[in-house]
């Protein structure tokens, strides 16, 4: 049985290790989805464990909560965690909208979509330019209050927006990109996060694939915010990172899942799935448990990122 993380000051727990869902229903974002991969992913992570889905409005335009909604009504509610998130105004392009009234509304939506008395936790997905964060943020103390949401979050904010959103100590959660060959957010946020007891969980914690060891030294060009040079030592750490998996059994994306979940500055990891047989295998990443000899050698490998 996996331990179970807190979320920030909330009574929110959880599994380490959670679901992305952008590729379920995520039409607007990816090419070639089908709806049916989607419901099989997302019965994947709850009959296997993983309790925590991590959806949002922006994943198919409300289409991805919608089937997982449809797919949760056949399990126990009690037993998994749904984070969703808004900002993206449907009204004005798409740009992100911070306002109260806007924020509310969209918790309600989201709510109807995912076919749920509440949200256990929902993130204002991305700053916008004129709401002060610490207003916006109350909007979704006051949906706490009223029992709709049961922990805040904010994603894609910088370190200083993250201060003013938690000025009142009422933000339980951030999201933003992290994984081993982006490790920005352990110096910019993690001090501050710590202290301030917020929950952090990574996006694109696989580096979109990458980091499962399918890609080989020849698909360079598909990950161009690699210089060549990061490229081969990604590649270099990667083969080293299997010789740990191979001792555990396990595979190259597990072993990196079970870095991540090992890491105390990680609450929860989310790698996102296209098929369910790719969730099956994650989920293992449970069962995985690196020494911390293991651990500080990974963290070596990918240290000049
Ligand atoms: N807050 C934000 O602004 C934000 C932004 C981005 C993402 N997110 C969230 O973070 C989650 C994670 O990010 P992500 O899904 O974009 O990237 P990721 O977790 O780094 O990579 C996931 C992708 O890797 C591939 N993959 C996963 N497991 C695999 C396995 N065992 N073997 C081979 N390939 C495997 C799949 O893509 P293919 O099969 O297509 O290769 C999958 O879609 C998202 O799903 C979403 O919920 C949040």
């Amino acid at each position: 049985m996996a331990q179970k993380i807190k979320i920030g000051k909330s009574n929110v727990t959880t599994t380490p290790l959670g679901l992305g869902t952008n590729k379920v229903g995520g039409h607007n974002l990816f090419d070639g989805l089908k709806d049916e991969d989607g419901v099989a992913v997302i019965k994947a992570a709850l009959n296997d464990g993983i309790s925590l889905l991590d959806t949002a409005f922006m994943y198919g335009l409300g289409k991805s909560e919608e089937i997982i909604g449809n797919v949760t009504q056949d399990y126990d509610r009690s037993k998994f965690v749904i984070a969703t998130k808004a900002a993206q105004d449907p009204n004005n392009n798409l740009k992100p909208n911070n306002d109260p009234k806007f924020l509310k509304r969209a918790v309600d939506d989201a709510l109807e979509r995912l076919q749920t008395d509440y949200i256990d936790i929902f993130y204002i997905h991305f700053p916008d330019d004129q709401t002060p964060k610490a207003e916006a943020v109350q909007a979704l103390a006051d949906e706490k209050k009223a029992g709709k949401i049961k922990a805040i979050g904010v994603s894609n904010f910088s370190l200083d927006q993250i201060k003013e959103a938690n000025a009142a100590e009422q933000v339980d959660i951030v999201e933003d990109n992290y994984s081993l060959v982006h490790r920005e957010a352990e110096k910019a946020e993690f001090p501050y996060l710590k202290e301030h007891q917020i929950s952090f969980v990574p996006y694109f914690p696989l580096a979109s694939g990458l980091l499962t060891g399918k890609y080989t030294p020849a698909d360079g060009n598909k990950f161009q915010q690699f210089s060549a040079k990061q490229y081969a030592t990604i590649m270099n750490a990667l083969e080293q990172v299997k010789e740990i998996a191979v001792a555990h059994q396990a595979t190259i994306a597990q072993t990196i899942l079970a870095w991540y979940i090992k890491d105390p500055d990680i609450s929860v990891v989310i790698p996102g799935a296209r098929l369910a047989d790719q969730v099956h295998s994650n989920a293992k990443a449970l069962t995985v448990q690196l020494s911390d000899a293991e651990f500080n050698q990974i963290d070596q490998l990918f240290k000049s990122f």
